[in-house]
């Protein structure tokens, strides 16, 4: 299993905050953002990982972060040019990946959950997970059907279709890199990774598990606050770095 950080983007819904620097380095309490989904790979016992990140920061993570040494892994970076979707993470990562299966997890997401077993267990196909939400319009969002399997994925719908959104955690074999090479860009101009769970789900090959701890994406400054209070309440004893 390889690991991809997803650690571009634009965050503009932190400005002035990420005018100089990069969302997820911004601190979540005593640590910089990133460190929590590094955490959350590391524990898996993924030791190569990939991190994307955009050409004006890449200086900033790779003094932050260096070669992986320090946290028995090995880093690898690689420069997305513009924010083009999270999709385009598989086409970044192609040979990185190569016949490899791969867990990328999203440079602003937190997990109160350990998903090392869930990680480790993944044979193929593709594996998200998914979490109860109040504000499902935000999020890729997952319909389930009454025997609570996923029936139907879609992405910030303007209608409500469920409240279940899809966390930035998302587990794929090798396959995922020419799916996501066909996919064409949505109405906003992104190349959207709902479109490859859609892709496993047609399939009948995508397993969606469900978060049970505290999940937060850390874009506004809403959940920027409620990640500073998880982590200094819940999670400092969890975190191996
Ligand atoms: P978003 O929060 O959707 O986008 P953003 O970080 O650019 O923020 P904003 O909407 O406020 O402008 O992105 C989710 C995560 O994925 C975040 O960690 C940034 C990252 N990302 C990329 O690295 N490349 C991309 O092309 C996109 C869309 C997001």
């Amino acid at each position: 299993m390889r690991g991809i950080i997803l650690s571009g983007g634009s965050a503009t819904r932190l400005r002035p905050c990420t005018k100089v620097t990069s969302k997820q380095l911004l601190p979540i309490y005593n640590r910089p953002m990133i460190y929590y989904p590094l955490n959350t790979l590391i524990k898996a016992g993924i030791k190569e990982i990939l991190i994307i990140i955009a050409p004006e920061r890449a200086g900033d993570y790779l003094n932050l972060l260096g070669s992986g040494k320090e946290f028995g892994v090995r880093f690898t970076y690689e420069i997305q040019d513009k924010p083009r979707g999270l999709a385009e993470a598989f086409i970044i990562g192609e040979n990185f990946i190569d016949d490899d299966n791969v867990c990328m997890i999203l440079g602003d997401n937190i997990f109160e959950d350990d998903l090392s077993a869930e990680i480790k267990n993944f044979k193929s196909g593709g594996k998200v997970f998914a979490k109860k939400v109040n504000d499902p319009e935000r999020f890729g969002v997952v319909k389930f059907d009454a025997n609570g399997k996923a029936e139907q994925i879609a992405e910030k719908p303007k209608k409500w279709i469920s409240d279940y959104a899809v966390t930035g955690l998302y587990i794929y074999d090798f396959r995922v890199i020419e799916a996501a090479k066909n996919v064409k860009p949505s109405e906003r101009g992104e190349i959207e990774i709902t479109d490859l769970h859609n892709w496993y789900l047609e399939k009948g090959e995508l397993e969606v598990a469900q978060v049970n701890g505290e999940w937060i994406d850390a874009g506004t400054f809403d959940s920027l606050l409620e990640a500073q209070i998880l982590a200094k309440e819940k999670l400092q004893d969890k975190l191996i770095i």
